[in-house]
């Protein structure tokens, strides 16, 4: 595959910033992309069998899909014999509909030739072919202590699969082969949604980055066997800084370590993620999402894939999920505030009401990155989220909503308006379309954590408050103080959620239980959300 690289004359460089150096890398590589596109979309074709009429047929090569402007699909030339690489850092997604489709994406750390995967119903029959994406990204030379990268992520897209079926792959390239003996150990499966509802888990975090505990969470969650895994935003910290800016410092290989720690549960569960403010990596269009639309295949249903490449939605039994962009709507760290000119905040509405009319969909979970309600002294809550979005949740009845942001775990009483409506201690019950709505904030995925202003209340050690000195973000970054009185767990330590799905049986209702687990595997807070089933 090629390595795009084409430099800028210096004297031009000196006068632009890292973000407009990208831009004008990426106009030449797009001129580039048009002059190849005929070739490219050509060689489509059509794969049947196993697989569905939209799966990229072998020997083909998939144009670059309009939602990554900023990426190249490049021809396979090689600059290493691909039998001395192996592929690494496997992840999973749905695509917009999990009963039949999921993306397989992976990288390799030198260019290959020809990657592609293996697909089949058994690990030994692995027969079906298909030929890969290539989405090369280049970061340049940030400072004198951080050299250019070049990195090779690979996508596959396998549609028409059938629902609720257990499916193998390996993934290779010429040179190395998974359906080979010597590589048959690297083969990995995936499960399609079922077509009916019936019980199921599903986990949840934020704020992960690279570290031991990091891992702890990742191996706890693995045994938890998820339908699915929800990535809150700040995923990798590659930007530690996270403001969104230029002047950040950066080091594109953490993504490296990130995905090959992730890959012991990615390449076998769903890794849905959302962006939060350190996934805005200022060198990357668009508007620091460029690096994201390299690793990741999301669904691509949302406003403006483009745009926001982790706002989408997908179904899975009788669950609908919802992933927001909390970055266009934060006043606490605002680079990308307004990038969506409401767009996405008109979508939320529609698409909420789309999912309450849906038929088999008892809950709705939505998932973003900044905190509507936390109470943590270093971030608190966020301000844009309440007034953009909160009397959504609340107009549509949605179930549960779960962030990051703030590096601890910490849940609400049921609240409506703002305010408790129904208090909700560990081992409740809440109904609600009646109670209201509890927020869940699982920061503590892996990365250094926060404090509250108070002390901590969970499973085993309650200390109940009546109220809690904290304050929210405003408009320009200003903090306003406030008394709340939602505060009903708290926990400073590592830790993760997971949520069983029960499906109503007759005269019952059904049942989300949402359990919060440290990276010891102590259980810090349990409670359950009831719904009457259509
Ligand atoms: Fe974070
Ligand atoms: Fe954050």
């Amino acid at each position: 595959m090629d390595t795009p690289r084409m430099g800028i004359d210096s004297r031009l460089a000196d006068r632009m910033s890292m973000a407009e150096q990208h831009e004008y890398l990426r106009s030449k590589l797009s001129r580039r992309r048009v002059i190849r596109g005929g070739a490219a979309v050509a060689g489509a074709a059509t794969g049947t069998g196993l697989l569905g009429s939209s799966a990229y047929a072998e020997g083909t090569t998939q144009a670059v899909p309009a939602q990554s402007p900023a990426l190249l699909t490049s021809s396979a030339t090689a600059h290493v014999d691909g039998s001395l690489v192996a592929p690494f850092g496997r992840h999973l997604a749905f695509g917009a509909d999990p009963q039949t489709q999921i993306r397989v994406s992976w990288q390799v750390p030198l260019a290959v030739n020809k990657p592609f995967i293996r697909v089949g119903v058994k690990p030994w029959d692995l027969s079906r072919k298909i030929e890969a994406e290539v989405r090369p990204l280049h970061t340049a030379a940030l400072t004198s202590a951080l050299p250019a990268v070049d990195q090779y992520y690979l996508h596959a897209a396998l549609d028409g699969l059938h629902p609720g079926t257990t499916y193998y792959y390996g993934v290779g390239h010429q040179g190395f082969d998974p359906a080979t003996a010597a590589a048959f150990a690297t083969i990995g499966s995936f499960t399609t949604a079922p077509a009916h509802s019936d019980k199921f888990v599903f986990t949840a975090f934020g704020d992960q980055g690279v570290s031991y505990h990091a891992l702890a969470n990742d191996s706890l969650i693995l045994a938890q066997n998820p339908s699915f895994h929800l990535h809150a935003g700040d995923i990798c910290y590659a930007d530690p800084a996270g403001s969104g800016q230029s002047t950040d410092t950066y080091d594109a290989r953490t993504w490296d370590q990130f995905l090959a720690q992730t890959e012991s549960v990615a390449s076998r569960v769903p890794w849905m993620v959302a962006v939060g403010n350190h996934d805005m990596e200022a060198w990357y269009s668009p508007n620091g999402y460029g690096g994201q639309d390299a690793r990741w295949t999301l669904p691509g249903n949302g406003p403006d894939a483009a745009k926001l490449p982790g706002t989408y939605s997908f179904s899975y039994g009788n669950v609908g999920v919802i992933a927001l962009d909390a970055n266009d709507v934060s006043y606490e760290i605002p680079a990308n505030i307004g990038i969506s000119g409401g767009t996405q905040t008109t979508w939320l509405d529609k698409r909420l009401g789309e999912l309450r009319n849906k038929a088999g969909i008892d809950f709705i979970v939505v998932f973003f990155h900044h905190c509507a309600f936390s109470t943590t002294n270093q971030h608190a809550s966020e301000g844009g989220v309440r007034e953009a979005w909160v009397p959504l949740f609340e107009k549509h009845n949605v179930d549960l909503v779960i962030n990051g942001h703030n590096h601890v775990y910490e849940r609400t009483d049921a609240l409506k308006g703002g305010a408790v409506s129904k208090k909700a201690p560990i081992g409740t019950t809440v109904y609600s379309e009646r109670d209201g709505i509890v927020y869940v904030t699982a920061g503590g995925a892996g990365r250094s954590l926060y404090s509250f202003p108070v002390p901590d209340s969970y499973e085993g050690h309650v200390a109940d408050l009546d109220s809690v000195d904290t304050y929210h973000w405003t408009k320009g970054a200003v903090k306003a103080t406030e008394t709340v009185e939602w505060s009903r767990v708290r926990y400073t330590g590592y830790s993760f959620l997971a949520v069983e799905v029960e499906p109503a049986r007759p005269g019952q209702t059904a049942k989300l239980t949402v359990s919060a687990l440290a990276e010891t595997g102590e259980r810090i807070d349990h409670f359950v959300v009831a719904r009457t089933a259509k």
